[in-house]
């Protein structure tokens, strides 16, 4: 049995964690930085790196003392080197460059949206390569094949905006503050789902990306009418989202090779509404559905250290570079609307 060290600060959770080859979460500290960005309505990056700054070495003395380990008893430390903010990144990575050294113990750099989609494996030990994934967070919204470790086919991407941001950005327009999907989930419980005429963008269309955007300035121009009850703006808005969803990821399993279970990682994976809609595409295919507890599905460090677990054996130079943008798979052709994203 291994045990890693997982550190993570590529957006504004500071996160560290100590995680075993079979899959226990030894120890475990994650602080989120809500109060300090919500007055600006969304992250701010400055600010963003100088809390993890501050943050971080306490925070992996504090799992390293609660799993009684000393750095030399580690087989390997693993950071997020991207993608993200890179102030954050190069926090994490610094870190981990400086303890890898001071420990003689291995590096691995993780990329962050691999420490999502393998972020299910940790919590089910049954879920095999490949599977079919949905990664859903506030910077991306791709439908990937997972293929084995470090093989992912993208099948779709967003061309504008992620899903999370599409939450995000709801969530400000209804006055809810930040972060928003959380607020925008539970408002819509409250609303009707059909009391508001929104627009599913892309539904229908050949290639299974997605698009927001219009569904974001829909629900401004509905807020702005003054003719809905912001409960049923909510809870229209997570409808048409989960219908585009559902209505892609459907194109993408009839155009991909054959898996047998479908998977969604990333923050807003802790939606309920959405989980269930997914929950409920997968039973009609015969497909397995995995979901991580939502604990696992927004940033945390655990989901690094596995990523690391997965990688035991390898490392990573102590010059290696934080990459602001690391696509997790680079043979996936460029979408026409999309600027470049990761
Ligand atoms: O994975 P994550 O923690 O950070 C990124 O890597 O982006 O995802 C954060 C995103 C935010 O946009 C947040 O609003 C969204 O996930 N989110 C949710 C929920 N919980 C978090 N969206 C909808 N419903 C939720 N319950
Ligand atoms: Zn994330």
């Amino acid at each position: 049995m291994g045990i890693v060290l997982g550190i993570e600060s590529s957006c504004d959770e500071t996160a560290a964690a100590l995680v075993t080859t079979d899959r226990r979460i030894v120890a475990q500290r994650i602080a989120s930085q809500d109060a300090e960005h919500a007055p600006f309505g969304g992250v701010v990056p400055e600010i963003a790196a100088r809390a993890h700054a501050d943050r971080l070495a306490p925070m992996v003395e504090a799992v390293m003392r609660e799993g009684g380990l000393e750095l030399h008893e580690l087989d390997a430390i693993a950071a997020t080197a991207g993608p993200g903010l890179i102030g954050g990144v190069m926090v994490g990575l610094v870190t981990a460059k400086a303890l890898a050294m001071a420990g003689e113990v291995p590096l691995i750099a993780v990329n962050h949206l691999e420490g999502h989609a393998l972020s299910p494996r940790l919590a089910d030990p049954s879920l095999a390569f490949p599977y079919a994934l949905l990664l859903v967070s506030g910077g991306h919204c791709q439908i990937l094949r997972v293929e084995g470790l470090g093989r992912y086919r993208r099948l779709a991407t967003t061309i504008d905006d992620a899903l999370g941001e599409a939450f995000d950005k709801t969530a400000k327009i209804l006055g809810l503050g930040f972060p928003g999907g959380p607020a925008v989930e539970r408002l819509a419980r409250e609303g009707d789902p059909r009391a508001v005429p929104l627009p599913r963008p892309l539904v229908g269309s050949g290639e299974p990306h997605f698009s927001f955007a219009g569904l974001k300035s829909a629900v401004l121009r509905a807020r702005e009418s003054g003719r809905y009850r912001d409960a049923d703006i909510a809870a229209s808005f997570q409808q048409a989202a989960l219908d585009c969803v559902v209505d892609r990821l459907a194109l993408a399993l009839d155009a991909m090779e054959p898996v047998p279970a479908l998977v969604v990682a990333g923050g807003v994976a802790a939606n309920r509404a959405i989980r269930g809609a997914l929950e409920e595409l997968a039973e009609g295919r015969g497909l397995r559905f995995v979901a991580p507890p939502p604990a696992l599905c927004t940033d945390n460090a655990a989901m690094i250290a596995w990523a690391g677990c997965e990688r035991i054996g390898q490392s990573d130079p102590l010059d290696i570079a934080a990459r602001p943008r690391w696509p997790l798979d680079p043979g996936a052709e460029p979408v026409r609307g999309a600027g470049y994203k990761a």
